[in-house]
């Protein structure tokens, strides 16, 4: 392995010296189409510093890379910004291998590292928190559940660089190391994808990160993510691309998500969807037979309306619609209107059950959707494109 893994310079006394996973496609039920990145960063100040480590399994990839320029056991600090498993997953067999002088983390990254990972003697460094590294001093900067409750970012003055662990991520594996060697429509959908799925329901925190990071007016002329591409132009264009995300701000765009046993709701969804699309609405159909979860989401960042089909089966929501509406729910996507169709054989409980989550996702209600025994009839086929009409004029009353 040695040898075969080089550092990547950031700035002159800054290193890239993460993982790339070419193979996860999970990612807590989130389709990782394209892979990760683990970075970790080395900071070649008089107190030689890595910010972060990497996931379980990769620490051999991260100390190759962290040997192409300087001896692994010259580094005397260690800064965990997070404590979740894709970051420290391999810290304490790095502790072990290494014996840094400390290891800083925020004080629930200290708790969670001592619980969760047995790592004791981490030192708590305090909101807004200066830590000299000799030549070189970072600020600790609190971002509580953006994405953890141990959450924080570091910011390195001298090369105006901040270390923002989850935030400004995105799962995109690649041996492109900035975001300006990269096509600019891969970088939006795959940060909006990232967004959508991980921090959505944690849009208050973000808000909050947001202002925190304004109102500290520090200059970020580089962003140094745990995930994806470095940040190094136009910095401030994906901090108000979260802080736009953080509003939760809806389109004239409808997502019609559903699924099928005897093609009945698909047909439902088919008509609706030309409804919608008669309008003028931007529509996206999306069969739970084809599309994952995460890819739902996405479109929900900015979609105004859900519209959602099952049949019935066992008096049940067809179960790969109660898993996208499961996480959906989790999501917590606000401001958003919507209903349930679908079809059923005879005693139903789909439409049910789905309108009982729409309402617990606080979901705005539009009358007129059908539940359907057995097949549509051409005439209630009509009424589900008028329905989708009437979605359509609402959606571009609110935001058309
Ligand atoms: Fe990339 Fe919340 O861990």
């Amino acid at each position: 392995m040695k040898d075969a893994f080089k550092a990547v310079k950031v700035t002159d006394k800054v290193y890239w010296v993460g993982a790339i996973d070419w193979a996860v496609r999970d990612f807590h039920g989130y389709l990782t189409s394209r892979g990760t990145t683990y970075n970790a960063y080395l900071v070649l100040s008089e107190k030689v510093t890595l910010m972060d480590t990497v996931k379980s399994g990769f620490a051999d990839e991260m100390f190759a890379r962290i040997a192409s320029v300087i001896d692994p056991r010259r580094i005397d600090y260690i800064v965990s910004n997070h404590s979740e498993p894709d970051h420290a997953g391999s810290l304490a067999g790095v502790i072990k291998a290494i014996e840094p002088e400390q290891v800083f983390a925020s004080k629930m990254g200290v708790k969670a590292l001592g619980e969760n990972f047995g790592i004791e003697n981490v030192q708590a460094v305090a909101d807004g928190q200066e830590l000299s590294l000799g030549d070189r001093k970072l600020t600790a900067v609190e971002t509580r559940m953006c994405h953890w409750p141990d959450s924080m970012v570091s910011y390195l003055h001298e090369d105006k660089l901040l270390f923002s662990q989850d935030a400004f991520g995105m799962h995109l594996a690649g041996y492109e190391r900035f975001a300006d060697e990269m096509d600019e429509p891969l970088l939006a959908s795959e940060a909006g994808k990232y967004y959508a799925n991980i921090l959505l329901p944690l849009s208050a925190s973000v808000t909050k990160a947001v202002a925190k990071l304004t109102e500290l007016g520090i200059p970020l002329e580089i962003i140094a993510p745990d995930h994806g591409p470095i940040w190094r132009r136009d910095t401030g264009r994906i901090v108000s691309d979260y802080a736009r995300w953080a509003r939760q701000e809806r389109t004239d765009k409808a997502v019609v998500v559903y699924d099928t046993m005897w093609s009945s709701t698909e047909r439902m969804a088919r008509a609706i969807g030309e409804g919608l699309a008669a309008g003028g609405t931007r529509t996206r159909l999306m069969s739970m037979h084809g599309c994952h979860r995460s890819d739902v989401a996405t479109e929900m960042l900015d979609a105004g309306a859900l519209l959602v089909g099952a049949p019935t089966i066992n008096n049940q929501i067809f179960p790969t619609v109660a898993d996208v509406m499961t996480y959906l729910k989790g999501l917590r996507p606000l401001g958003v209107i919507g209903a349930a169709f679908g079809s059923y054989g005879w005693g139903g409980g789909a439409g049910r059950g789905l309108r009982s989550m729409l309402e617990e996702m606080h979901v705005e209600p539009i009358d007129g959707a059908l539940d359907v025994v057995y097949a549509p009839t051409d005439e209630q086929l009509l009424r589900c494109y008028e329905f989708g009409q009437r979605v359509s004029a609402e959606l571009k009353k609110r935001w058309g």
